[in-house]
């Protein structure tokens, strides 16, 4: 339906970073298949929701949304469920809400304008077939479809792509949200197999880019303006360039660096780091290359080694200590978040108390924490989930307390010191303006003269509070 402008669509992303990208390149596709998004669910021919299906509570609310705007069925709107539940789930969802037209799978975004294409068509046929009962199965998009008289909803298309080639979901369009900051996916999928994860089951196998391809996109995205970017992967850290050139290989540490050398480029991220494959040679570059952020993500989940072993993480305490002290022992000071998982089966009040003891120990800039939830397909569904909800939840949050003390403290040593932020954003009530430090802390700001949007400017911390700084803008 190119050229169309009067088709809309309206776009929800759930979960990751990861779904937040996924999500730019729906919208690209979608744009150049004469698409226009719109902001609301009320206005949209089309309602797509990207999925994340990392805990229940995360699966849920899409199936939630999903009810809520049921309703709109009747007025011929069609409903699309994107992402890691679509991928999980497939055909499934079409059980629990008929009323879904499309189930695509991140792999296969690429094939959503042929997708796009039978779900036009049939509405087209269906509008001509009065009161038709169709189903169109078309199981690897495009390729083949199947009708079924007699079924309950009109359309039905379903596009898992294929998770276990080596090609990444790279599509042709992105639309990128932020003129500023930018993600780049260098890896797709995970080959841990923690037990307790879905991502392998999702995402696939790894399969990471050219570090060619991913210059590339640097390059231009530099020449276009932006000057943040940020590397994305399930676990950036096991990046292997697929290049066969010999000498034109690169690990992750040398991609990290290459990007940071890129004229134009001030500030690199890269987010989720595994700690079984953190290397010393990425401290090397963050001290070698300034671009590069004192910022490392590095998921623990636990304190206890017990635990690890049962979460089958590949590391002890020990080790993963041992990365945090390459941390500390960069020349900038690296701020350091993690994720971690309370009540996984097993945990007992002394693994608990370990992982207490590991917030005290590492002194982290902030903690992700979460309640075990069993997922499908992984292997600790197996395992008696035997700590109750409310225990959890203790747990969680007699964790985050401890972290809020550890952070309120760590968070004030910045008072009188200069940052330098990226101006990202205003908020009118409170006439503050928001930026983001190189450690990734937000820091709201006054500001006598108004800032431009996008620039680095610096600005002198006056206050602290445990998840953002307070500051005035340096004229
Ligand atoms: N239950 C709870 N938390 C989980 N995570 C991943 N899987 C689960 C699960 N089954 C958390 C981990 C991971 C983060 C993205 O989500 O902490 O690092
Ligand atoms: Fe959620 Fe994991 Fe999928 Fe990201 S990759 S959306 S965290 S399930």
């Amino acid at each position: 339906m190119s050229g169309d402008s009067s088709k809309t669509f309206y776009l929800e992303t759930f979960g990751c970073q990861m779904n937040v990208h996924d999500s730019e390149k729906v919208v690209g596709t979608l744009v150049s298949e004469g698409y226009r998004q719109v902001e609301t669910v009320e206005e949209a021919d089309l309602v797509l929701y990207n999925t994340c299906s990392i805990r229940d509570k995360a699966e849920q609310k899409v199936f939630n949304r999903l009810n809520d705007y049921k309703k709109y069925q009747k007025q011929g709107k069609k409903f699309g469920v994107l992402g890691c539940v679509a991928q999980q789930e497939g055909e499934k969802i079409f059980e629990r809400a008929p009323w879904v037209s499309l189930v695509a799978g991140s792999a296969s975004y690429r094939n959503l304008p042929g997708m796009l294409k039978q779900l036009e068509e049939v509405e087209v046929e269906s509008a001509q077939v009065e009161k038709a009962r169709l189903e169109i199965a078309i199981l690897e998009a495009g390729k083949s479809a199947s009708r079924k008289p007699g079924v309950e909803s009109l359309v039905r298309i379903t596009g898992l792509g294929d998770r276990e080639t080596d090609e990444c979901f790279e599509t042709e369009f992105t639309a990128r949200t932020n003129p500023h900051r930018g993600y780049i996916t260098i890896i797709e999928g995970c080959d841990k197999f923690c037990s307790y994860c879905v991502v392998p089951y999702t995402r696939g196998k790894e399969r990471s880019r050219t570090s060619d391809s991913v210059l590339a996109e640097a390059r231009q995205m530099a020449d276009l303006g932006y000057t943040e970017i940020q590397l994305l992967g399930q676990n950036v850290n096991s990046y292997k360039d697929p290049a066969r050139k010999p000498g034109g290989k690169k690990s992750f540490a040398e991609l990290l660096a290459a990007v940071g050398d890129i004229p134009g480029i001030r500030r690199v991220r890269f987010t989720t780091s595994h700690p079984r494959d953190f290397g010393r040679d990425i401290i090397d570059a963050i001290d070698a290359v300034p671009t590069l952020c004192d910022h490392v993500h590095l998921p623990v989940q636990s304190g206890s080694t017990r635990m690890l072993d049962a979460m089958q993480r590949l590391y002890n305490r020990e080790q993963y200590l041992e990365r945090i002290a390459w941390m500390k022992a960069a020349k900038r000071e690296i701020s350091i978040t993690t994720d971690m998982i309370v009540g996984f089966p097993g945990e007992t009040e002394s693994d608990f108390a370990e992982t207490l003891s590991l917030l005290d120990e590492v002194g982290f800039d902030a903690v992700f924490a979460f309640k075990y939830s069993p997922r499908p397909n992984t292997p600790s569904i197996s395992l008696e989930d035997a700590i109750p909800d409310e225990e959890k939840a203790r747990r969680l949050e007699v964790l985050m307390a401890r972290q809020r003390e550890i952070q309120t403290r760590r968070y004030k040593k910045y008072i009188g010191t200069t940052c330098e932020v990226m101006v990202e954003g205003r908020n009118e009530a409170r006439g503050q303006w928001m930026g983001r430090t190189s450690h990734n802390k937000t820091l709201n700001f006054t500001a006598a003269t108004t800032p431009t949007m996008g620039r680095y400017v610096p600005v002198i911390v006056t206050g602290s509070f445990p998840n953002s700084l307070l500051g005035e803008l340096v004229v």
